[in-house]
């Protein structure tokens, strides 16, 4: 598949307005996706699980422009945006910098007005990343619209398969934030081209498509808020950090082994070689961000407590727990379900103390967006 799979036949239906919902989860990556090329393209391939606590929850009204008035068609994008029901204009760019992206395969962007209202089931200030939540949740909105425009899901025929609105989907949020082409189905998803997954592309992500060990069947995640502020570093600036890093091509390859590696972990659930894989993605992600230049530590020194405690817990009791990072200080706790009692247990008693007010949010591998009739 290419670019130009995504440009739709023409539009049959005339749709004058309508509504759609979508509720779609965040992930986290086990294999990490940091570098991208030109139009969002990884650098190397990423897996993620998909989450299912922690989502965006967006509502799309569209209306069609009136062309008699001054705001023409062709004019420019029509948009605003609701969060937690407040007009917030700090999201505005974000957004139309991806309807720029997007217009070419989504062609009737500047036919309407939209009225994007979006709520996240996460605190704002917690330090979590929207972006990939709100912009698979605002993609698969986009294109109920463009299904409604096609003339629904029977007269859209062969182009509208639930496989190719799934794509295409994945397609558009990558666009707007190459991990959210990850959320849109569970519980893992494979994003960039990788010789030992079938299906899998640059340009979307696929559900795994391979058996996976119920070891991982329900897999624990706690996050631990250990910093709630404002990312030091935006992605866009750490993916940027990439191009001419000293160690780029060594991580790119590393991490196209590191798929080879998880996708017999996965169907052997070989929990020491997950635990060992995984912790060293989150490290060498940091260790990336602390050998380019300019040079970032983006862990705090409560996110180390915390690494020297999960260890320590580890070699105590031989639990399977590990941890993994996002580019900041917030500590993902990753376990099998039947250790769930007993980390949570050691989590309250050990762990809370170093998040931020206490804060933490329990969360378990999940399915995927849903659309909210
Ligand atoms: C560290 O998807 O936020 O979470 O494509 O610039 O929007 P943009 O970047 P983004 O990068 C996420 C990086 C990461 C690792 C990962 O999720 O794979």
């Amino acid at each position: 598949m290419t670019e130009r799979h995504f440009i739709p036949k023409p539009y049959s239906a005339n749709v004058e307005s309508g509504t759609f919902s979508w509720s779609s989860p965040s992930n986290i990556a086990l294999v990490k996706y940091w570098g991208k090329k030109k139009n969002q393209i990884p650098e190397n391939p990423s897996i993620s699980f998909t989450l299912n606590q922690c989502k965006t929850i967006t509502k799309l009204s569209f209306s069609k422009k009136d062309l008699s008035t001054a705001l023409k068609a062709t004019d420019d994008f029509s948009f605003e945006v609701f969060l937690d029901g407040q007009k917030s204009d700090a999201f505005k760019p974000k957004i139309q910098t991806f309807f720029e992206r997007v217009e070419v395969y989504l062609p009737f962007l500047k036919s309407y007005h939209f009225k994007i209202e979006t709520e996240n089931t996460f605190p704002h200030s917690s330090g979590i990343a929207s972006s990939a939540s709100g912009m698979s949740a605002l993609a698969l909105c986009l294109m109920s619209v463009e299904q409604r425009l096609l003339g629904g899901v029977e007269a859209s025929g062969i182009e509208m398969t639930d496989d190719y609105f799934n794509k295409k989907a994945s397609f558009l949020a990558r666009l707007g934030s190459g991990s959210a082409c990850r959320s849109l189905e569970g519980p893992l998803v494979v994003w960039g081209e990788h010789g030992s997954v079938e299906g899998s592309s640059d340009l979307f992500g696929v559900k795994y498509p391979y058996k996976v060990h119920d070891h991982f069947k329900n897999y624990q995640d706690t996050i631990l808020l250990v910093d709630k502020g404002e990312k030091q570093v935006s992605s866009t600036v750490g993916h940027n950090l990439m191009h001419g890093h000293p160690f780029a091509q060594e991580r790119f390859k590393q991490a196209n082994k590191n798929i080879s590696e998880i996708k017999s972990i996965l169907e052997t659930g070989d929990l020491d070689a997950f635990v060992k894989l995984v912790e060293s993605e989150a490290l060498t992600l940091h260790a990336m961000m602390m050998t380019s230049m300019p040079y970032f530590i983006l862990m705090k020194p409560n996110t180390l407590q915390i690494i020297n405690k999960i260890w320590a817990y580890r070699n105590e009791t031989g639990s399977k727990v590990c941890f993994t990072l996002d580019a900041g200080a917030n500590v993902h706790v990753l376990y099998p379900e039947n250790e769930a009692e007993n980390v949570l247990k050691f989590i309250k008693n050990e762990l809370v103390a170093y998040c931020q007010n206490g804060h933490y949010i329990c969360d378990v591998i999940g399915l995927g967006a849903e659309n909210i009739l």
